[in-house]
């Protein structure tokens, strides 16, 4: 158990006794700066708060009646009403010793393991992966790989956008210039073409708009050209997804498209209308609640098509159905938020009893605060991002390396770049829109991958001279204030894992991490590693817990380690 966690048994275990109506709550976190103790609370403020009372005369009864672990601090009342806490250094010790024994390195399973459909990514077929992408799959990856390291059953679909409106256009404009094979190099090019063709043609004569219309309409009636061709655009996309994923390092359990739902649209209409949830208005069936919005949730047009919103609800039934989910979480920008108060409220009346949650991101802003573009003012391609980062690193690399192979470089450079970007882009608080600024990722001395990961390059070059490749498993002597901090920090990552999945914000790990490579850098320029016998192995010990728990937390972001930089 990690040192808050220890305690906070002990501070809601005060609270249950003497204010049983308070919420169960984390009352204990870390203190922002250690001269006021390790640790801290609020409970007293509230306490008193729902109880009438003095704020500080309820920190100084905390202080005095909160029973603490043994090897504590008695604790202190500061401010307002806080509770400050320090653990003593047997206690300190004996923590870091149970630490460096955990092959789980302080992160508890949880006592509940949920199964979770975890849906991200999803990109639209017949369209280039764009710098919006990249939010929802690398935050999509990471919250999957830490909900599974606490002990969750996870499910990782990719739901396609493979049945939408822009099918109409596009057959429209690919048929008539006679059906022409598609490249698979410049696949995606031209079906961009075709897309913006047909779509010009559309909306500028309402003839052809109607004959899009009938293009999508026979396609969802299974025409068998019309569906070869389609198969064709969706199998074209799928390989320049693949590519991009291997680069990213995403996989899924499960690529289902909208497509896959088609047959079970019409019933869910007919459930809802029969249930009175939908009625029909001029033709219509929509979705009506007020406190929403005004505007009803359309579920299928006049025209019988059958919209995104139809999929999203029959996608619920089958997720609950056939995987067991017992939540689901969508990971997609702050735009989408009305569609999914209107799904999840949809679903709960229809009777839906799975946990639905809208993990929500921010736009990626350019230097002019706009959203990032390319310098043509179209949409910036992922692919064209992920080369940049990989050239940009490679030139970064060959200043520092110039003794680098070619292949080395090459290899180096696309790990470095790929782990700047995706580390950039969970930094920030994900309800936050941020700034991409290409010297900001990739700068050795600030929040960054390259930050982090030269720190973990030195604990593996120490573990490396010592003639050691994994930890040893001393026990560990504190002896300088520098592995005092570094101890504690390190106790802590198991906290920093759980408050990252739970709040489903990756950013709390990459502040942990950030926090531990500078202590660690610290820690190394006071503290001899290899020159002092008596300290040697306690020493270590230390260095090789740091690499450790690096490597594990930039892991939990989708981000792999190289041992030499
Ligand atoms: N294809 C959608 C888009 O590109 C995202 C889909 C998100 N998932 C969902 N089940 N609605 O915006």
């Amino acid at each position: 158990m990690s040192l808050r966690a220890e305690l906070e048994q002990c501070v809601s275990a005060w609270a249950a006794q003497h204010f049983p109506d308070l919420p169960a709550e984390p009352w204990v976190r870390p203190c922002t700066d250690e001269r006021h103790g390790h640790f801290q609370t609020h409970l007293a403020m509230v306490a008193a708060k729902a109880t009438r009372q003095n704020p500080r005369e309820m920190a100084e009864r905390l202080a005095r009646e909160c029973e603490l672990p043994k090897g504590w601090e008695k604790a202190t009342v500061a401010g307002a009403g806080f509770v400050n806490f320090r653990v003593g250094p047997e206690a300190l010790g004996q923590a870091i010793d149970a630490l460096r024994q955990d092959p789980n390195l302080g992160i508890i399973p949880v006592k509940r393991p949920e199964t979770i459909v975890i849906d991200f990514s999803s990109p639209n077929i017949a369209k280039a992966m764009h710098v919006g992408h990249i939010r929802s799959t690398v935050l999509g990856d990471s919250l999957a790989r830490l909900l599974r390291r606490l002990g969750h059953q996870i499910t990782r679909i990719n739901h396609l956008g493979d049945w939408g409106t822009q099918f109409g256009k596009l057959l429209l404009a690919y048929r008539a210039a006679g059906r022409p094979p598609i490249e698979p190099d410049h696949a995606i090019d031209q079906l961009e073409e075709f897309y913006k063709k047909g779509h010009q043609e559309a909306e500028s004569d309402p003839a052809k708009m109607a004959q899009a219309r009938a293009e999508l309409a026979a396609l969802q009636d299974g025409d068998p050209e019309r569906l070869k061709d389609w198969r064709l655009f969706c199998e074209r996309s799928a390989e320049h997804f693949r590519r991009i994923y291997e680069r990213l390092g995403i996989r899924f359990d499960s690529i289902r498209g909208e497509s896959a739902y088609h047959e079970d649209l019409p019933r869910v209409v007919q459930t809802l209308l029969d249930r009175k949830i939908a009625e029909t208005s001029q033709g219509a069936v929509v979705v009506r609640n007020p406190s929403i919005a005004e505007e009803p949730y359309l579920i299928r047009k006049s025209d019988g098509a059958f919209l995104y919103a139809t999929t999203d609800l029959a996608a619920i039934q089958y997720r609950t159905e056939e995987l067991k989910a017992d939540r689901i979480i969508y990971v997609t920008d702050a735009r989408q938020q009305l569609h999914f108060r209107w799904l999840f409220d949809t679903s709960k009346r229809w009777g839906v009893k799975t946990e639905l949650e809208h993990v929500w991101f921010g736009t990626i802003l350019g230097p002019d605060r706009k959203p990032l573009k390319s310098r043509d003012g179209t949409p910036l391609k992922l692919v064209d991002l992920l080369n940049e980062a990989h050239e940009r690193a490679a030139a970064i690399l060959t200043s520092k390396r110039p003794d680098l192979t070619p292949e080395d470089l090459g290899a180096k450079a696309e790990l470095l770049g790929i782990a700047s970007l995706k580390y950039a882009d969970q930094l920030p608080n994900r309800n936050l829109d941020y700034v991409f600024t290409w010297e900001k990722l990739l700068a050795f001395d600030g929040n960054t991958a390259p930050y982090i990961l030269n720190a973990y390059v030195r604990t593996r070059s120490i573990l490396r001279k010592a003639g050691l490749n994994q930890r040893p498993s001393a026990p560990v002597k504190i002896a300088q204030p520098e592995e005092e901090v570094l101890a504690r920090l390190l106790l802590r990552f198991g906290d920093a894992v759980e408050l990252a999945a739970a709040d489903r914000k990756p950013h709390h790990l990459c502040g942990y991490l950030y926090d531990l490579a500078g202590q660690y850098h610290r820690f190394f320029e006071a503290c001899p590693v290899l020159q002092l016998p008596a300290l040697r192995d306690s020493r270590l010990t230390l260095v090789g817990l740091t690499g450790d728990v690096l490597r594990e937390g930039l892991s939990l972001l989708g981000i792999p380690t190289l041992e030499e930089m």
